[in-house]
């Protein structure tokens, strides 16, 4: 049963502030993107890779992973939202996947266990699985600077990725929906009825959003 990884690395990297797309930010002498590559070509389950480029970038991160990469990978230029940028991912993979793992390029340090984690629970069945952590801090409900509510956070959580997909169901919840802009794949799945089941995600999956995630990956890069 094969299993593809897209790996979205098409944004901007506002928050983060460098000029330059994010993936392409260098962390501990390779580039976000290098080391989010180097996560899946290496994981022993993995069979190929689709990397979504930022579109300024998409030849040159072509000329230097293909050939470098162990596993067949090809590259295609993003669009203009991440979900714009996942469905052209998609659209680059071959039919013959089971298997799909959406992966932001922007997670570089996601360990093997999560990947394994994710696609342990498709192998038993599961339509669609995302790794999730507990909430740390007390949620509240806030309008206008105001409080207006406690939420118990017990039955929230936060979501990383890899998300895990049979690749023909994710590929119909984004073809069902070709406008939904999602902050997530397993969004666009829900929203098409699919069940998403949970399996444990792990802080150093973090993404980098802000210069203080920056160097908090430095510090943790720095020990691999
Ligand atoms: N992404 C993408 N195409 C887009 C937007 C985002 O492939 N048009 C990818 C990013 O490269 C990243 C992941 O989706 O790996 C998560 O997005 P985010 O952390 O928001 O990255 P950016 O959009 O680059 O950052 P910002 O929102 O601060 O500009
Ligand atoms: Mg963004």
């Amino acid at each position: 049963m094969s299993v593809a990884a897209v790996l979205v690395a098409a944004g901007t990297g506002e928050r983060l502030g460098r000029g330059l797309p994010k993936a392409l930010v260098n962390l501990c002498g390779r580039s976000i993107l290098d080391w989010s590559v180097a996560a899946f070509a290496n994981h022993p389950e993995l069979d190929e890779l689709v990397v979504v480029a930022p579109p300024a970038s998409a030849e040159a991160v072509a000329a230097t992973l293909i050939g470098n990469c162990p596993l067949p990978c090809a590259v295609v230029p993003g669009g203009a939202s991440r979900s714009e940028s996942v469905r052209r991912g998609l659209a680059a993979l071959p039919r013959g996947a089971e298997f799909v793992l959406v992966h932001d390029a922007a997670r570089p340090l996601v360990p093997a266990q999560v990947i394994s984690n994710v696609l342990a629970a498709l192998r038993s069945g599961a339509d669609a699985v995302v790794p999730v952590l507990p909430m740390v801090d007390t949620v509240k409900r806030v309008s206008e600077q105001q409080v207006t509510a406690t939420v118990d956070r017990a039955e929230l959580c936060r979501v990383q990725t890899p998300q895990g997909f049979r690749l023909a169901t994710l590929q119909a919840a984004y073809d069902a929906a070709p406008e939904l802009i999602a902050t997530d794949d397993a969004g666009v799945a829900e929203a098409h009825g699919v069940t998403v089941s949970t399996v444990p995600g792990d802080e150093a999956a973090f993404k980098i959003t802000t210069p203080h995630d920056l160097r908090l990956a430095e510090l943790l890069a720095a020990d691999r």
